[in-house]
């Protein structure tokens, strides 16, 4: 038996029960983990409050059928399938896992990498979503290069705080955009430049070779005006508007002739960008900022922070 958070009808974080199930029993191509810390994510708040139709199909209508939560996570493999090559009981491992908030929780193989000995288990569970977001987003959709002058709007969050530090490691100068509180914080991990959008626009600063928006809240037309000529805005996320205005708005831009400038993605697991973001750690190019950690059965409490919107890089919760 283990411990685990389940989130069995939708809702606010309230509907959070911390209950005690059966420990799973890892698949052939995966791995048992045993939880040291797992992170928060917008997607999981979204997957929590069941208000996204598509999620909806995805975890049960009109009430969930799959309770688990969590996902990405860093921990210690204590059992693996017969057709698992790269791990061994003991490993320490970093990457997703279904049902990362709980004690114990089974990862797809591919799904993980060995977590660098200097890095902590909190700081590699905090890393994935967002380091591969800010990696995909800046290197494939940006094609971010050495000299570019980049935009990162949302630069404080969990995304935002991995691709500032990402977008120097290209040797890049780079704009970040936070409130005033994450002043320092984003100077401190690498920004070139800050705009407190509280005091300033970041309209007009530019122009940029490439703008990674976590935010969504200007039209599209506005970015590509603060682009250069062979620029690019890649629009993340959805900070500052109501996720299902920013879907339709995105799918209506789509048609529109601005498309090859503006590109948007949904991120991918896999094995080779996760090594990546292990070797960037390892050499300390990429930090994690770390907001605050909360116990396991404080749960509850980290995904109202994670839906405050209000998070200075990551939230960690540890077993
Ligand atoms: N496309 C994908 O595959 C993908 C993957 C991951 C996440 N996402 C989406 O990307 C977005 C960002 O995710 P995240 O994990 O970075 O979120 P997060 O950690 O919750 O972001 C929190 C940060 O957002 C900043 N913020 C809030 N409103 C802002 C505004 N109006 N302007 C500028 N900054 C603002 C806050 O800083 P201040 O107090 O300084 O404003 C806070 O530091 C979300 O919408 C998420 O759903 C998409």
């Amino acid at each position: 038996m283990m411990k685990a958070i389940l989130a069995r009808t939708y809702g606010s974080p309230e509907v959070l029960t911390l209950e005690e199930i059966e420990q799973p029993t890892p698949g052939d191509d995966q791995v048992l983990v045993k939880v040291h810390a797992a992170a928060t994510n917008p997607s999981y708040w979204h997957r929590m409050e069941g208000k996204i139709p598509m999620l909806r199909k995805m975890y049960g209508d009109p009430q969930p059928t799959d309770y688990a939560m969590g996902g990405d996570c860093a921990g210690t493999a204590v059992a693996v399938g017969k057709n698992v090559t790269r791990f061994a009981v003991g490993d320490a491992v970093f990457g997703a896992a279904k049902g990362a908030f709980a004690e114990y929780a089974i990862a797809a193989e591919k799904n993980l990498v060995h977590k660098p000995e200097s890095v902590s288990f909190v700081d590699a569970a905090a890393i994935p979503t967002g380091g591969l977001t800010a990696l995909q987003g800046l290197r494939d959709y940006g094609r971010i290069a050495q000299g570019h002058r980049v935009l990162i709007i949302g630069a404080s969050g969990g995304v935002g705080s991995y691709a500032v530090q990402i977008a120097k490691s290209f040797q890049t100068h780079v704009t970040a955009v936070c409130s005033t509180r994450n002043i320092e914080m984003v100077k401190r991990i690498g920004a070139d430049a800050v705009i407190d959008y509280t005091q300033q626009d970041w309209d007009g600063a530019g122009p940029f070779d490439l703008i990674l928006d976590m935010v969504g809240d200007r039209p599209f037309d506005l970015y590509v005006k603060n682009l250069t000529s062979n620029g690019r805005m890649v629009s993340v996320g959805a900070l500052g508007v109501d996720m299902m205005a920013f879907m339709a708005k995105m799918g209506a831009y789509k048609a529109s002739e601005e498309e090859e400038k503006v590109f948007s993605f949904v991120a991918q697991f896999n094995t080779d960008d996760l090594s990546t973001l292990a070797q960037l750690m390892a050499s300390g190019v990429v930090k994690s900022v770390i907001d605050r950690t909360f116990p396991l059965a404080e749960t509850a409490a980290a995904m109202a922070l994670q839906g405050s919107k209000q998070i200075s890089g990551k939230v960690v919760i540890t077993t």
